[in-house]
């Protein structure tokens, strides 16, 4: 698991070096990529939803690895938003990304923030914190689908 953490954190580090251009060979990678990120925050969130809902019984240890792993992928997705050209993959992102981009950053910025809180929360081995933590997350991807998402 750690090094797993490591290397995320050492690939965000690499993709924050490099122009946005030379992250990706073809414009379809680069959807590819941020939607394999949102895939992966979505499975997290699920695995934080059913305890925070009581479906399944709480789980401190599972919490404090969905909250981390929160933490660090909120990072990934927001670096493929590079072009509104989506090549040969199908995209749902609305076309305002790109004419309102300061907006979108602040929405990404927002559930960064809002993850990282839930990353501690998660670890606090307390069910009422994480469901607090993991609403006001949630409250954060939905926002921004509202705006800059297609149904
Ligand atoms: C700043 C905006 C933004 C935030 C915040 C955001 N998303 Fe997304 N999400 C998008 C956009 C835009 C797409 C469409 C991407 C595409 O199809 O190119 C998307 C797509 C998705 C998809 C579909 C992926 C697929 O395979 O088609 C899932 C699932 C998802 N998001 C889950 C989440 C979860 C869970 C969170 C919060 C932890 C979140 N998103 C936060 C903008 C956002």
């Amino acid at each position: 698991m750690k090094s797993f953490f490591l290397a995320t954190v050492a690939a965000a580090t690499l993709l924050a070096t490099l122009p946005a251009a030379a992250q990706f060979q073809k414009p379809e990678d680069a959807v590819k990529y941020r939607k394999a990120g949102m895939f992966m925050m979505n499975t997290h969130m699920g695995r934080l939803a059913a305890m925070a809902q009581g479906r399944v019984p709480f789980d401190g240890a599972a919490a404090a690895a969905s909250g981390e792993a929160l933490g660090h992928l909120s990072l990934l997705p927001y670096l493929a938003f590079i072009d509104s050209n989506s090549g040969a993959e199908p995209s749902r992102a609305k076309a305002n990304i790109w004419t309102e981009r300061a907006k979108f950053d602040a929405a990404a910025k927002k559930l960064q923030e809002e993850a990282a809180k839930l990353a501690v929360a998660a670890k606090a081995n307390n069910p009422e914190a994480l469901k607090a933590a993991f609403g006001a997350t949630a409250g954060a991807c939905k926002a921004c689908h509202d705006d800059f998402r297609n149904p």
